[in-house]
């Protein structure tokens, strides 16, 4: 039971709106002060009376009444959550474009509070371009878009586009309730939120080196800062943490397991032996692609090589790619991509190639430049799903990245 909730209920015009009297009592019922704003067209499909007989608190729908109390503004600043079920396309769109032409529109623009939104509309709706692109940005602001599920809809027609169930939806808001308010990893107690507890996290860091004799190796920039503040928010949040460090420029954290690993071999090695019993598994190491063929036992010399001096590389495995391909269920793989693609729909395309070849479920992709992304303290990345939706992103410090990318995984 929770007392101290204030729960806006946003209804618009859908059929589906007869439904959303479900999550309204469920949140009542739960002890939450619950606030019905109805489009004008969702009054059309269910009645205020009874809005307001299970809300207990009157209904409102129109901009221009309640204008004394500045109500367009104060109920979304009074919400500590927002749920739109059903979202229309139309104001999925509107959403999208940050309009306030009714009360609902203006309510959320006001509010600071997590946003939660259950589409219900015509696959074909659901499908079109507009659509796909509106909720993509509604995703890339950090907005929890809940279903929509498969099913009969309003006509005959069966499809993609049927409202989720009520309960799913009230699951959805109360999960995205806990990560709003884990602020960074941290309770307003200043504890941190233990919301990875026991979860045992594989995660590897820094840049592998691929030797050429005793004293050489290719290798490349990558300091390993970033896999070490996940390592570091990831135990903060409660988790059992493994790290494979390769050749780390910044000390691990205390309180993590940690596995040293050098070559792209020594890396897949450590991997294979903790992924089995891993609930997450993170490859932030930036890894060679190619070897050289032959590793001289002694010191290649100036002498045996001339002018000129070719080195025959091979090919290393995928590791991410393998890991994909054999994880077991539940198990979620986060991937990242460093490209210097700095056009922002060249680098997303980049990225979402990339995580359909590797086949893992998130993908982290950033810029990096001869200045940028390596060695700096500071990281900017957008995240990806297996959809190649934006589902996340991030800028400032690589902890606040950290447990950006840590809050997409929970
Ligand atoms: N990766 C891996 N094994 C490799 C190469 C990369 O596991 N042999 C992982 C990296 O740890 C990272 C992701 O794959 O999580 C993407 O790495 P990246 O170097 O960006 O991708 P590549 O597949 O190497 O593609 P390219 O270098 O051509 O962009």
């Amino acid at each position: 039971m929770n007392t101290a909730r204030t729960i806006v209920v946003g209804i618009t015009g859908g059929i589906a709106a007869y439904k959303a009297v479900n999550i309204v009592r469920a949140f009542v019922l739960n002890g939450d002060s619950v606030h019905v704003v109805a489009t004008p067209a969702a009054l059309r499909f269910i009645g205020k009376p009874t809005l307001e007989a299970i809300s207990r608190h009157p209904v409102y729908s129109e901009l221009y009444e309640g204008v004394d109390e500045v109500r367009h503004v104060a109920i979304g600043q009074s919400a500590d959550l927002i749920v739109v079920a059903p979202a229309t396309a139309n104001t999925i769109a509107k959403l999208a474009a940050g309009l306030a032409d009714d009360l609902l529109g203006n309510t959320i623009l006001a509010s600071t509070a997590p946003l939660v939104i259950a589409p219900a509309m015509h696959t074909e709706m659901w499908n079109n371009p507009a659509t796909v692109a509106n909720i993509a940005t509604l995703r890339s602001r950090g907005i929890t878009i809940v279903g929509p599920g498969y099913g009969r809809l309003t006509g005959q027609d069966v499809g993609a586009g049927r409202m989720e169930e009520p309960d799913t939806i009230v699951a959805a808001a109360e999960a995205a309730l806990a990560r709003s308010q884990s602020h960074d990893g941290v309770e307003p107690s200043g504890e941190p939120t233990q919301d990875l507890l026991n979860r045992r996290i594989l995660i590897s860091a820094g840049g592998t080196r691929e030797p050429l004799d005793p004293v050489r190796f290719i290798g490349n920039r990558s300091s390993g800062k970033q896999g070490v503040a996940l390592a570091e928010a990831a135990r903060a949040r409660g988790a059992l943490v493994t790290l494979v460090a390769c050749n780390l420029e910044v000390a691990p954290p205390a309180g993590v397991e940690v596995v040293s690993a050098s070559s792209t071999a020594e890396l897949r090695d450590a991997l294979r032996a903790a992924a089995d019993t891993a609930d997450v598994i993170i490859m932030a190491a930036a890894v060679a692609d190619y070897r050289p063929q032959n590793v001289q036992p002694g010191k290649i010399k100036k002498e045996s090589t001339g002018e000129t001096f070719t080195l025959e590389l091979v090919k290393n495995p995928d590791i991410l790619a393998e890991l994909s391909a054999t994880n077991r269920d539940g198990q979620v793989i986060v991937g990242f991509a460093a490209e210097t693609e700095a056009d922002r729909d060249r680098l997303l395309n980049l990225g979402r190639d990339k995580i359909a070849r590797k086949g893992c479920d998130y993908l982290v992709l950033n810029t990096v430049g001869w200045s940028d992304g390596f060695a700096t303290d500071s990281n900017t990345v957008l995240l990806l799903d297996r959809l190649g939706d934006i589902v996340g992103e991030a800028s400032g410090s690589k902890m606040s990245v950290a447990h950006r990318i840590l809050d997409v995984v929970v």
